[in-house]
C-alpha cells in the first residue's frame, strides 16, 4: 500500500503488534470469533497509547516495608463511549486495562442512501464536564457518525474527548478534525479512500456485521 501523508489531529499507532493484528482483521477469511478477539486486543493496545498523557496525582501507599508516595490517575473515572453497534466490540478490551471506567452508549447507524448518521440512543454519566472520554468506533469512513457522536457528547457537557478508531479514511479524519479540532484521533490504519457506497478501501468490510455475524 502506498504511504499516506499525515493528517492533522491524527495519531497512527504503528506498534508492530497492532499492525500485525490489523492485517488479520482485514483478512476476509478471519471468522467472527477471531475477529471479535482481535478487535478486543487492538482496542486495548490503542487505549494504552491514547491515554499516555492522562493527568496523575500523588497518593500515599503503604508497601509491606514502608510508607511511600505513588501516582494515580487524577479526577473522575474515565468514560468509554462506544458508537453502537461496532464500537461495542472495543469496550471489553479497554475495560481490561481500565476496569473502573464508566461506559456510556451512543446509538447511530448510517443511512444506506445518504450515508448520513441516524441517531437512536444516547446515555452517558451526568457529570460529563468533569470526565475524560474515549469515544470508540472501529471505522471512521465519511466521518458523519463520529462528528454526530462528538456533537452529542459536547452538547451533554463533555469537554475532554479522545476518539479511538481502528481503520480510518482520509476524508473522515479531515471531516472530524474540521468539526472538532480539539479532539485527538487515534487509528491503527489510515487507508486509501472510500468507495461509492462509503466503504473504506482496502478496509475490512462492515465491522458491525463481522463482529456480530449478521452479514
Ligand atoms: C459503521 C461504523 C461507524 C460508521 C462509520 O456503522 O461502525 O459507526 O459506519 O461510517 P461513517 O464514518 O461514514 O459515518 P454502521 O452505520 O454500519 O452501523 P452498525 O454499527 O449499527 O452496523
Ligand atoms: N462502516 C463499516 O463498517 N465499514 C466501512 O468500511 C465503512 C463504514
Amino acid at each position: 500500500m502506498p504511504t499516506t501523508p499525515a493528517l492533522n489531529g491524527l495519531t497512527l499507532v504503528r506498534h508492530p503488534l497492532v499492525q500485525h493484528k490489523v492485517t488479520l482483521l482485514r483478512d476476509k477469511a478471519t471468522p467472527t470469533k477471531i475477529f471479535k478477539e482481535l478487535v478486543d486486543e487492538i482496542a486495548m493496545l490503542m487505549a494504552y497509547e491514547a491515554t499516555i498523557d492522562l493527568a496523575l496525582e500523588p497518593v500515599g501507599v503503604e508497601t509491606p516495608l514502608e510508607q511511600t508516595i505513588g501516582q494515580r490517575v487524577a479526577g473522575k473515572k474515565l468514560t468509554l463511549v462506544p458508537i453502537l453497534r461496532a464500537g461495542l466490540g472495543m469496550v471489553e478490551g479497554i475495560l481490561k486495562l481500565v476496569p473502573s471506567a464508566r461506559v456510556g452508549h451512543i446509538g447511530l447507524y448510517r443511512d444506506h442512501d445518504t450515508l448520513e448518521p441516524v441517531a437512536y440512543y444516547f446515555k452517558i454519566p451526568g457529570d460529563a464536564a468533569e470526565r475524560d472520554f474515549l469515544l470508540l468506533d472501529p471505522m471512521l469512513a465519511t466521518g458523519g457518525s463520529a462528528v454526530a457522536a462528538l456533537d452529542a457528547l459536547k452538547k451533554a457537557g463533555a469537554q475532554r474527548i479522545r476518539f479511538i478508531c481502528l481503520v480510518a479514511a482520509p476524508a473522515g479524519v479531515e471531516r472530524v478534525h474540521a468539526a472538532h479540532p480539539d479532539v485527538p484521533i487515534f487509528c491503527a490504519a489510515l487507508d486509501r479512500e472510500l468507495n461509492e457506497r462509503g466503504y473504506i478501501l482496502p478496509g475490512l468490510g462492515d465491522a458491525g456485521d463481522r463482529l456480530f455475524g449478521t452479514r
